[in-house]
C-alpha cells in the first residue's frame, strides 16, 4: 500500500481524487488547513469508500509538520492541490495569492526535500495559456496569464522546472486542468463553494435548487455558435483518474506538463439545455455584459495524456450534469 501525501486534500478536486486513489490501491494522507473545506468531507471520503482516512489539520507553511507527516507515514509521492483559486480575490489581493499559493508552495517543496521525498504532481491551470493564439490549446502553446491566479500558478510551474534543473532526482508532474464540473456519483462530495459561486455550474446549480434567482450569462456577443463563451468542461472524476495515471507513471515524469481536457468545448447555453435536461428544472437566467478578463473559447489539446498517461476523458456532458444535479439536491445548503 503506497502512501500518497494529499494537500488540499478535503476540497473539491482533492477528495474525489483521494476517493479515486483509495479505489486504486494507494493510501492519501490528507493535510488541509480547511480555509476552503469542511472537516465533514474526511467522513464522506470514508462513507464513499469504507476506508479509515489519515487526515491532519495542517498548512502547508508548516514545513516542520509537514516533514514529520511525510517521514512519519513513509509517503513516496505528493499531490498537491492546496491554494486559492478565486480569480477576483486574486487580483484585489495579490499578496495574499503570492503568500498561499507561491510562498506556501516554497515551503511545501522544502519539507520535501528535507524529508528526501522528491516526487510531486502539482495542480496547475489552462489560465496560465491566457488568451489563445491557436485552438486546441496543446501544453507549447504560449503561457500569459491575465490574471493574478494564472500567474501564481505559472510561478510554481517555473520554480518547479528550477528545482528538476538543480536537482535532476526530483519527478514532476504539472497538470493543467481545464473546467473540472460534475461530482461523485454518490452524491456525497461535490463542488461546495462558499458565498456566491464564481464558476459557471455551482451557479446554475444553486439557481436550480431555489438558493438564487437567476443566473447571469455574461456576454452573448461572443464569436461562437449561440455567443456565449465555450470552454472545455471536464468531469472531476475523469480529472481525478488522470492523477491516478501521473502518480502510477511518476518515476519517468521529469517535469512533464500535461492538459488535463476532453478536447472538446461547450457554450454556456449548452450547458444549461443539458443541466435542465438532467434535473428537469427549468434555468431561469438574463443576458449581462461580458465579464471582465473572460476569453470567447478555450479547450484542451488532450493528445499528450493520451499518449503518455494512456488516459483519457470517458464522462460526457449528460453524466456531469446529471451528478451535479444529484450532489446540489442531496445538499442544498451544501455540507
Ligand atoms: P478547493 O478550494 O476546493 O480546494 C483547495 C483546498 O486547499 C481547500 O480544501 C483549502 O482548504 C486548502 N488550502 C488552501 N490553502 C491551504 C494552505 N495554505 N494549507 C493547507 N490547505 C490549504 O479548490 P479545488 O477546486 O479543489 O482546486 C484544487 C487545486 O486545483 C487548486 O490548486 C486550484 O488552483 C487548482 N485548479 C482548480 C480548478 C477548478 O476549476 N476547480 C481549475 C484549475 C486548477
Ligand atoms: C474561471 C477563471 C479561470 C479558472 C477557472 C476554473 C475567470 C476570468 N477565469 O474560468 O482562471 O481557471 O474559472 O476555476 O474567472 N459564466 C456565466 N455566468 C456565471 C459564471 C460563468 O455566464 O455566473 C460563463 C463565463 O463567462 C464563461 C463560462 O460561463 O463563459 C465558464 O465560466 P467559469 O466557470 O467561471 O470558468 P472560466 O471562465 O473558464
Amino acid at each position: 500500500m503506497k502512501n500518497i501525501l494529499i494537500t488540499g486534500g478535503t476540497g473539491y478536486i482533492g477528495s474525489h481524487t483521494c476517493v479515486e486513489l483509495i479505489e486504486s490501491g494507494y493510501n492519501p494522507i490528507i493535510i488541509d488547513n480547511l480555509s476552503n473545506s469542511k472537516r465533514k468531507i474526511v467522513d464522506r471520503i470514508e462513507k464513499i469508500t469504507g476506508k479509515k482516512i489519515i487526515f491532519e489539520k495542517c498548512d502547508i507553511s508548516d514545513k516542520k509538520n509537514i516533514e514529520r507527516i511525510i517521514k512519519e507515514f513513509n509517503c513516496e509521492a505528493v499531490i498537491h492541490f492546496a491554494g486559492f483559486k478565486a480569480v477576483g480575490e486574486s487580483q484585489t489581493n495579490p499578496l495574499m495569492y503570492y503568500k498561499n499559493n507561491v510562498s506556501g508552495t516554497i515551503n511545501l517543496l522544502d519539507a520535501m526535500k528535507s524529508a528526501g521525498l522528491k516526487k510531486i504532481v502539482f495542480s496547475s491551470s489552462a489560465t496560465v495559456y491566457g488568451k489563445p493564439k491557436f485552438l486546441p490549446l496543446t501544453e507549447d502553446h504560449p503561457v500569459s496569464p491575465e490574471n493574478i491566479y494564472g500567474k501564481t500558478k505559472l510561478a510554481v510551474e517555473n520554480i518547479l522546472r528550477d528545482i528538476f534543473i538543480a536537482d535532476p532526482d526530483w519527478r514532476i508532474c504539472i497538470l493543467r486542468y481545464f473546467n473540472p464540473v460534475g461530482a461523485h456519483n454518490s452524491g456525497l462530495i461535490g463542488d461546495d463553494p462558499k458565498g456566491i459561486p464564481n464558476n459557471l455550474m455551482p451557479f446554475i446549480s444553486q439557481v436550480a435548487v431555489g438558493r438564487r434567482s437567476h443566473l447571469n450569462i455574461w456576454g452573448n456577443d461572443y464569436n461562437t455558435n449561440d455567443g456565449t463563451g465555450v470552454r472545455d468542461y471536464i468531469h472531476v472524476i475523469d480529472l481525478a483518474q488522470g492523477h491516478i495515471k501521473a502518480i502510477e507513471k511518476i518515476n519517468s515524469l521529469k517535469g512533464a506538463v500535461i492538459n488535463l481536457g476532453t478536447g472538446r468545448g461547450y457554450s454556456v447555453l449548452e450547458m444549461i439545455q443539458s443541466f435542465e435536461k438532467a434535473s428537469a428544472k427549468k434555468i431561469k437566467y438574463e443576458f449581462r455584459p461580458r465579464r471582465d478578463g473572460d476569453i470567447e473559447i478555450n479547450y484542451a489539446d488532450p493528445s499528450k495524456a493520451k499518449e503518455i498517461f494512456n488516459w483519457e476523458a470517458k464522462l460526457d456532458i449528460n453524466e456531469m450534469c446529471k451528478d451535479i444535479w444529484r450532489w446540489q439536491s442531496m445538499n442544498p445548503k451544501g455540507v
